[in-house]
């Protein structure tokens, strides 16, 4: 039976930037060893080399672009991704939606740099598209408008799950309002791998109690 994957996105919140991210993600790295689950992290593109020195669990970055290694400016390509220490990277999350042609585009060179892709859909739809064009390690689910709300998407829309993991040949992660034990352990129960989460984590003023409460076996 594979580990819960359980991927905390640091997003841009303060409370897990700089040294705190590296904080953050030590905990992260303490707790799933202790509970036998498949922790990562997926922190802004400025943390990935500070965090990747700090910790042994896969880093992620949040994004990246379709541009070339060398006459380009600004932009995170997949090299610099890997020589930065990454795993692998989000594409499409809700809060930087790219095109499917550009998720197309960037996937060669992620591939050619050997990094993970985890493609996010909005919806069952897109994820059935994904499924036809996308070469993707792992795909997410994450209904944008239940993303940092009081319901998660296990409660509010388990139907949208099981839809999901039908849709998907790759393993299936489910992502918006988790929050506890209850939403991972019905995630999993309609066939998901595991969750994408964050503000529940990030913001929380105990950052290891909010998330050793939701990844810990109930005693
Ligand atoms: O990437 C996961 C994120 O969008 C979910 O956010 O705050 O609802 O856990 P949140």
């Amino acid at each position: 039976m594979a580990k819960p994957i359980v991927i905390v996105n640091f997003k841009t919140y303060p409370q897990a930037t700089g040294e705190r991210a590296v904080a953050l993600a030590k905990i992260c790295q303490t707790l799933g060893r202790k509970h036998k689950v498949d922790i990562r992290i997926a922190v802004q593109t400025t943390d990935i080399s500070a965090v990747a020195k700090a910790v042994s669990i896969p880093v992620y970055a949040q994004h990246a672009d379709f541009a070339m290694p060398g006459k380009s400016t600004g932009w995170v390509t997949a090299h610099a991704l890997k020589k930065a220490g990454a795993k692998g990277t989000l594409l499409n999350h809700a809060e930087h939606r790219i095109s499917i042609q550009g998720i197309r585009g960037i996937i060669p060179h992620l591939r050619k740099s050997r990094l993970d892709v985890i493609a996010i859909a909005a919806d069952v739809r897109q994820l059935q598209e994904f499924e036809r064009h996308v070469d993707a390690d792992l795909f997410c689910i994450e209904p944008p408008e239940l993303i940092g709300g009081d319901v998660s998407v296990a409660m509010a829309r388990p139907g949208v799950i099981g839809d999901a993991v039908r849709a998907s040949s790759r393993p299936l992660l489910v992502g918006a309002g988790i929050k506890n034990r209850t939403d991972l352990t019905i995630a999993l129960s309609l066939g998901a791998a595991g969750v994408l989460l964050s503000s529940h984590i990030v913001l929380a003023h105990d950052q290891r109690g909010a998330l050793e409460r939701l990844i810990a076996p109930r005693r």
